[in-house]
């Protein structure tokens, strides 16, 4: 009961002190280098860097204080606050005439997040270039800007794919050239298939395979043989010891799959291990 008590306050603290003062608070910084890469007309690839005074630009598309309930719950946190543009304003200042319909987002972590533009218009996507954390929630190292935010009033399906954080560079790209030898791999089994839905939406960010998605995490094909039983319980007892609500840099994904999902993602990764 105590306990129970103790946390009441806390969070009665958490939330009257994120009301007037708020102490933990990261924006984009100055050292930071920041690129959007595009095809120039004639075809070929650009980045242009953004840093410094070029960053102000962001706000002169006007970027206003919004929360987040989807970040909140994700992280567990309370009362975030955030200045964010939206990213749909932002795409307007480009003309994409190769038939790019996403953006692939690197980040300074080498994780690597990409999103569709539908979904960027469909849920009214933003970019924050300032998180501001109520008092008493910890950051963990990864979570600065440029980070992709799900505004409150929208309802994307609850997935690793809406956090991307730390982001370093906005790239134009195509989807099904993203995904496409990811997706061959798959073409033959169902469970494979669905597999590969989950992992592209929650996995592939930090654990890359073929060339595709970040290096954060451990390899995955290389740590287990997903044709043997006792690795793949092995992988499921990792993924649950590593992947839960207490994971020290906030790295919960088990809030994002359930047991079937993550048994087809192993029958997933079994095809990509064949195919090699
Ligand atoms: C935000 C990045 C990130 C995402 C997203 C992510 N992981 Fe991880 N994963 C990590 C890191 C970091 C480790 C720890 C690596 C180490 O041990 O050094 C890890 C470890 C693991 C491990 C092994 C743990 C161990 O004990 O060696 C498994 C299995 C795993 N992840 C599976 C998954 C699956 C399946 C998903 C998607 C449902 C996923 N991960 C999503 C970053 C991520």
């Amino acid at each position: 009961m105590k306990q129970i008590i103790y946390q009441f306050l806390v969070i009665l603290v958490g939330i009257w002190v994120s009301g007037c003062s708020i102490p933990e608070k990261v924006e984009v910084g100055e050292q930071r280098v920041f690129r959007i890469t595009h095809a120039d007309s004639s075809g070929r690839m650009f980045s242009e860097i953004w840093t410094g005074h070029k960053l102000e630009f962001f706000d002169s598309l006007g970027a206003r204080e919004i929360s987040s309930k989807y970040f909140d719950r994700a992280m567990h946190m309370q009362g975030t606050r955030f200045m964010a543009i939206s990213f749909s304003r932002l795409l307007k200042e480009y003309q994409l005439k190769r038939g790019e319909d996403a953006v692939l987002l690197n980040c300074f972590d080498d994780y690597q997040g990409i999103l569709s533009l539908n979904d960027i218009h469909r849920y009214d996507l933003r970019l924050a270039t300032k998180i501001k954390l109520a008092f008493l929630n910890f950051k963990p190292d990864w979570l600065n800007p440029l980070l992709i935010l799900v505004p409150d009033g929208k309802h994307p399906p609850f997935q690793e794919r809406f956090l991307t954080a730390n982001i370093r560079e906005l790239k134009f790209v195509r989807l099904y050239d993203y995904y496409a030898p990811l997706e061959k791999i798959a073409r033959h089994s169902p469970e494979a298939r669905e597999g590969f839905e989950v992992f592209k939406n929650n996995c592939l960010f930090c654990h890359s395979l073929k060339g595709r998605g970040g290096n954060k995490g451990v390899r995955l094909l290389q740590a287990y043989g997903y044709s043997n039983g006792r690795d793949r319980k092995k992988f499921l007892t990792d993924f649950k010891n590593f992947h839960n609500k207490d994971n020290a840099d906030k790295q919960d994904i088990e809030q994002f799959v359930n047991e079937g999902q993550l048994q087809q993602i192993t029958d997933y990764l079994l095809q990509v291990q064949k195919s090699h």
